[in-house]
C-alpha cells in the first residue's frame, strides 16, 4: 500500500530530546530517597506515561500503596527535581539528527506537530529554541486520555487539517507506538525493533533518516 505523507507527528522526550533521561534520574532520586527499586526495565515501563501512571508503575514494582494525597506530593516532587534538571539542557540533548531533519520536513512543505504526554513540553521547547519547528504542540495539558489511547495525535491531526493516513508518527514508546497504530497512523520507533516490535519501521536516531524519501515510503 502507498500512502502520501502530509505531516509527521514527533514524540518529544527520547525523539527529540534525551529528556527520557532526566526523566529516569527524576525517578531515581525519588525512589532511592524512599528506599524503593527502580532501574532501567521500570522506567522502560514508565516512557510515554503521563507523571502519576508512572508513579503507580513504580509503586506497584515495590508492592507499595499509598494514599492519594501522598502519591501527588511525591509526584511533585519529582516534577521538581526533573523541573532542576531540565534548567542545564542544551544542544548536546538534542537527539543526533532531529534538528536537521525537522528542517529538512518544512522545506519540503510536510506538517509538523509535536505530540507529548509532558507538561513540561513548552518548558524544554523554550529551553532549547524548538518551538519554530512545529506547525502546532499537543501537550498533556490538551488531552484527558494518555497514550496508548489515540487522542493526542487525532488532535494533533486535526489541528494539521491532515487525515490519520497522512500521518507518520515519530515515538520512543510502545505505549505511543500502538497510540499512533490506534490512530490508523504509521509509526517510526526511535529504539530498537525488539522493544518497539508494533512500529513500521525502527531507526536508532535521526541520523539515517531522509524525510523525502520517507514521505514517499510504502508501508511493506
Ligand atoms: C512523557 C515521558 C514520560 C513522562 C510523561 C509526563 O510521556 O515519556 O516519562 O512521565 O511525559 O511528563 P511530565 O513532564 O508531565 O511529568
Ligand atoms: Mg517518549
Amino acid at each position: 500500500m502507498h500512502y502520501s505523507t502530509n505531516a509527521f507527528l514527533f514524540d518529544l522526550d527520547g525523539v527529540i530530546v534525551n529528556t527520557d533521561r532526566y526523566h529516569y534520574l527524576g525517578w531515581k532520586k525519588l525512589a532511592d530517597e524512599q528506599g524503593w527499586a527502580f532501574d532501567e526495565e521500570v522506567n522502560d515501563a514508565c516512557r510515554g506515561v503521563p507523571r502519576m501512571a508512572s508513579l503507580e508503575v513504580i509503586l506497584r514494582h515495590n508492592g507499595v500503596t499509598l494514599p492519594e494525597d501522598q502519591k501527588h506530593a511525591l509526584a511533585s516532587r519529582k516534577n521538581a527535581y526533573y523541573v532542576e534538571l531540565l534548567q542545564g539542557i542544551g544542544e548536546a540533548d538534542v537527539i543526533p539528527g532531529a534538528v536537521a531533519f525537522l528542517q529538512q520536513a518544512r522545506a519540503l512543505d510536510l506538517k509538523t506537530a509535536l505530540c507529548s504526554s509532558s507538561k513540561n513540553a513548552p518548558l524544554v521547547l523554550s529551553n532549547l529554541g524548538l518551538e519554530p519547528y512545529f506547525d502546532t504542540v499537543v501537550t498533556g495539558h490538551d488531552i484527558e486520555r494518555a497514550k496508548p489511547d489515540p487522542q493526542i495525535f487525532l488532535l494533533a491531526a486535526e489541528r494539521l487539517g491532515e487525515r490519520s493516513e497522512a500521518c507518520i508518527v515519530f515515538e520512543d514508546a510502545p505505549s505511543g507506538v500502538q497510540g499512533a497504530l490506534a490512530a490508523g497512523m504509521r509509526c517510526f520507533g526511535i529504539g530498537s525493533p525488539e522493544f518497539l516490535p508494533q512500529a513500521t519501521w525502527t531507526a536508532r536516531d535521526f541520523l539515517q533518516l531522509d524525510a523525502q524519501a520517507l514521505s514517499h515510503r510504502a508501508t511493506v
